[in-house]
């Protein structure tokens, strides 16, 4: 029957017809509604050109390009657009577009921004990557892989080489004690972190090759081991080469463009005093990467962040437990719950004799007193605070793990003691309220214990007293918050993957990903994520509610006020890398 008709030539013409309605039919359909129909938030609607959209155009800036008349805005709206929305969160004035919705008329032609394919991905219920994509800089192996060709040369104190094995863990533990679980535990280095997450990157289940649909640009240099080489006894020109060649490359792709580098994260595992020297002094701390224009733009994950500073989050540091599966997590949990503690609390560390401010003299003090503290006493060479069997049997034993600052405001034991089950006791909000915010609950009585140091430096306190006004009700239940974290504060093995749970890893890159999203959405909105934003009190900008838009008076300005240029004590920051040193010799057996 159909072959007969279409024999018929009157049929013929019929079918042509037909068949050309239909073809443009869809065009038309799959060019309007399929592409351009999409809602990026739903208080705006965009008529946009998918074709315009798609294509790349590596030579030009739009946010520069673009007529501002041609572009977003209505003319009351008409100051200097780009700039505006380019400074989003490094402008400290008053916003003239904050908090206002653009109407529907306004928006002429989103395809400015040529991060619109990637937003789109998000409200593409078929695609699970949809809104997860990240794409990884594909980096000369000068950046990374070489160094780790070279690990002989990455630390002055430590021969990094063991330390680089097994994806970065570093090799295994034995579990000859039963402190540990028979798998999954290695004597990981505390400045680890770098090849650790770029070996996880490796297993994200979102990577692709097409950084146009990309939600976040993954940067795999590895920033702490370039500059543990030269932090000793190298000029600054050799100490910022590396940063410097770095930028140089990254400003010449074409993804560069697509948001002037604020969509691009990298990782370094060390504090991040290391990357912040002021000037081109010799005599001063580290290298200047972070204070590079082109660093200024990127989020630079660090295990020690900066209270004043915009461009540095803060990550956990590693622990020894890396676990290959959910199982291994969930059983470790369970045995932390059964535990029977012997002591209140304890503490590992050394005393700081040559810092007037420190309170670990006291916290020393105090505990040899009493019996219900345990104390692993650290100094150079040979001492039990640096086996990892010791730190990790004493965390076990203990209800509280004391964790007050060192050199540096953050710890890694921190870590390891939460990682036993073990409440920590802070004496700094910048130990960890103010910096792992993407890892530690936001309340943070619920799962630790906070005493300012000016109390412990006051005649006649007592770590003791203060710990038993907690009711053991009260302990169960953070301990419980405690032991619920765990998942969340340690990195897993990257060579295999945790079937539901998320570690440190995932909550990092979910963390960046939500950042650059909500920074794209609001570029398209032509509005600002805060009101008056300004750099140096970033740490009370990070603690703010969702929806909060402006900083006030916070308790803890005491705690972060800066002093002043000149003025002799800065306040554990810049001393911190200086005196970082220190913690590394201490650390070398470990
Ligand atoms: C927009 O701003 C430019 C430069 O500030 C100005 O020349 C122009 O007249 C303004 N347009 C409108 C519609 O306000
Ligand atoms: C990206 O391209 C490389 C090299 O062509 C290939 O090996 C890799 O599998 C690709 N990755 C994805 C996620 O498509
Ligand atoms: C810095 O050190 C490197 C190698 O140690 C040397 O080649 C270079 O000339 C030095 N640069 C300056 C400015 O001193
Ligand atoms: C950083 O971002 C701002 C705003 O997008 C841009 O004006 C500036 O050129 C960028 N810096 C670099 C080095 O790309
Ligand atoms: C924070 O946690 C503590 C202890 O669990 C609880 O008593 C308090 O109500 C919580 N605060 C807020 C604001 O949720």
């Amino acid at each position: 029957m159909e072959k007969e008709n279409a024999k018929n030539p009157r049929n013929r013409i019929y079918l042509l017809t037909t068949l050309c309605v239909l073809f443009w039919g869809l065009l038309f359909y799959f060019h309007f509604v399929l592409l351009g129909g999409n809602l990026v938030s739903e208080s705006i609607s965009l008529r946009s050109n998918p074709i315009k959209i798609e294509s790349f155009h590596p030579s030009s800036d739009p946010l520069v390009q673009n007529n501002p008349t041609n572009a977003l805005i209505s003319n009351e709206a008409n100051k200097s657009i780009s700039k505006d929305f380019v400074d989003t969160e490094v402008n400290n004035e008053r916003t003239l577009m904050s908090n206002r919705k653009i109407n529907v008329g306004d928006i002429e032609k989103p395809h400015e921004f040529m991060f619109m394919k990637a937003l789109r991905t998000i409200d593409d219920k078929n695609d699970p990557c949809g809104g997860k994509y990240i794409y990884v800089h594909d980096l000369p192996s000068r950046f990374n892989d070489d160094m780790l060709k070279e690990c002989k040369s990455l630390s002055l104190w430590t021969n990094m080489c063991k330390f680089t094995t097994n994806a970065g863990l570093g090799p295994p533990l034995e579990n000859v004690d039963g402190v540990f679980s028979n798998t999954g535990w290695y004597a990981t280095n505390q400045f680890a972190v770098d090849v650790i997450f770029n070996n996880r990157m490796k297993q994200y289940e979102c990577l692709t090759n097409d950084s146009s649909l990309a939600a976040a640009i993954f940067v795999p240099f590895y920033a702490g081991f370039d500059i543990a080489r030269y932090l000793w006894g190298y000029n600054i020109s050799t100490r910022d080469a590396a940063s410097l060649e770095l930028v140089d490359w990254l400003m010449k792709r074409p993804e560069w463009k697509i948001m002037n580098g604020r969509d691009h994260f990298l990782v370094a595992g060390r504090i991040t005093w290391d990357f912040r020297r002021l000037t081109e002094n010799e005599n001063d701390w580290g290298s200047k990467l972070l204070f590079l224009p082109a660093a200024k733009n990127m989020s630079m994950l660090v295990v020690e962040s900066s209270p004043w500073n915009a461009n540095d989050f803060a990550i956990p540091y590693p622990t020894y437990f890396h676990p290959a599966s959910d199982a291994d997590v969930f059983a470790w949990q369970d045995r932390m719950r059964k535990l029977k503690r012997e002591y209140l609390f304890s503490f590992a560390g050394a005393p700081r004799p040559d810092n007037p401010k420190s309170i670990r003299g006291q916290i020393i003090d105090e505990c040899k007193k009493t019996k219900v503290c345990k104390l692993l006493e650290c100094d150079f060479g040979e001492s039990k605070c640096h086996s990892p069997d010791s730190i990790m049997k004493m965390f076990q034993s203990s209800l509280f793990c004391l964790q007050p600052q060192g050199d540096s405001y953050t710890r890694r034991s921190a870590f390891d003691s939460m990682l036993a089950g073990c409440i920590p006791v802070f004496f700094h909000p910048g130990s960890a309220y103010t910096q792992y915010t993407w890892h530690l609950p936001k309340n943070y009585s619920s799962y630790s214990v906070f005493i300012p140091e000016k109390d412990v430096r006051k005649n006649g306190f007592s770590i003791e007293k203060r710990l038993r006004e907690i009711s053991p009700e009260q302990v169960k239940i953070m301990r419980e918050t405690v032991i619920n974290l765990i998942p969340k504060l340690i990195y897993a093995d990257p060579r295999s993957k945790l079937e539901t749970l998320r570690d440190a890893f995932d909550t990092s890159v979910q963390a960046v990903i939500d950042k650059v999203t909500r920074l794209r959405k609001n570029i398209i909105e032509g509005r600002t994520e805060y009101d008056n934003f300004i750099e140096e009190n970033s740490w009370k900008f990070a603690l703010l509610e969702e929806g909060q838009r402006e900083v006030g008076v916070h308790e803890w300005d005491p705690f972060f006020s800066k002093p002043k240029e000149g003025e002799a004590d800065f306040d554990s920051s810049v001393d911190a890398g200086k005196n970082s040193w220190k913690n590394e010799q201490r650390s070398r057996a470990t």
